[in-house]
């Protein structure tokens, strides 16, 4: 009889599915995304993050991380940054198509719009890779029923981290969502290291009444605006004592309130 090789086969830990990788993006030296396999299975909602990672000596090396991708999409897109020494991005961003990736089988998290009172403005004030759930929310025709207008803050160092900047303003002209794109999407970036049109970051923003003005929008208010945060330890805190400070609460699974916050999580 002839020797068949016999094809490696690859086993997917317990509570995980592995993945292809389609696509990768640097978007700088420090930030990219890629896209891979969805399988059916996988459901989430819009905001939600999943535990994704590499096999690493026969181990599962995994993180949480937002869908980039909203729910309706039929692959899944994640956002990462990268770190030298980082345990998982070190090895993560050298990921190419065909390469397998983890996804865990679950997907959870706050930053849902059923955490929030339904009804006026929706800001989606995220720094760096806190983007990633707006990304999927903005996406998600849902977040335009429950909401009256949505503000999408994204506020980064450099221009060059504005990732995803060209999709976002042109959604405007998308098949199914660019009718609710233009009449409730303001798409806002700000940088705080360089010269860009909008310059600071997002608290000072607020505090300042600023993007109110810029935005013709009332002073931020619980009483008209809904809050969703997702940035580093310090944005998230400093936002937080800005918002309690006007009256703003935070809201919960199955307790909803007018602001909800999840950090942006990979941080090694
Ligand atoms: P800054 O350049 O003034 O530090 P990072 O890349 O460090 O995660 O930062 C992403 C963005 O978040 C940067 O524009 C940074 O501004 C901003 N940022 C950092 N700390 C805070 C904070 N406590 N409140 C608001 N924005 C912050």
């Amino acid at each position: 009889t002839q020797d068949i090789a016999q094809p490696v086969l690859e086993t997917a830990p317990p509570g995980f599915t592995l993945e292809t990788v389609l696509t990768v993006h640097h978007w700088t030296d420090r930030l990219f995304s890629f896209t891979c396999t969805r399988t059916p299975q996988f459901r989430f909602g819009a905001g939600q993050f999943a535990m994704i990672g590499l096999m690493v000596e026969g181990k599962p090396l995994v993180r949480a991380y937002s869908m980039v991708s909203p729910p309706w999409e039929e692959h899944l897109e994640f956002l990462s940054i990268k770190v030298q020494h980082g345990p998982l991005t070190s090895r993560l961003q050298h990921i190419k198509p065909g390469d397998r990736v983890l996804i865990g089988r679950k997907a959870t998290g706050t930053l849902v719009p059923e955490n929030l009172a339904p009804g006026g403005t929706l800001w989606l004030c995220g720094t760096g890779t806190g983007l990633a759930p707006f990304m999927s929310l903005a996406r998600d025709p849902e977040t335009y029923d429950r909401f009256d207008r949505v503000v999408l803050a994204h506020t980064v160092r450099q221009v060059a981290e504005l990732a995803y900047r060209e999709l976002i303003e042109g959604l405007r002209e998308h098949e199914l969502l660019g009718e609710l794109v233009r009449e409730k999407l303001t798409y806002y970036p700000s940088v705080t290291r360089e010269p860009f049109i909008h310059q600071g970051r997002i608290t000072t923003l607020l505090e300042s009444g600023q993007i109110c003005r810029e935005l013709g929008l009332p002073p931020l208010s619980p009483a008209t605006d809904r809050v969703m945060l997702c940035g580093s330890e310090a944005m998230n805190a400093d936002m937080r004592t800005l918002l309690e400070g006007r009256g703003f609460e935070e809201g919960a699974n199955n307790k909803p309130g007018t602001y909800v916050v999840e950090k942006a999580f990979v941080t090694k």
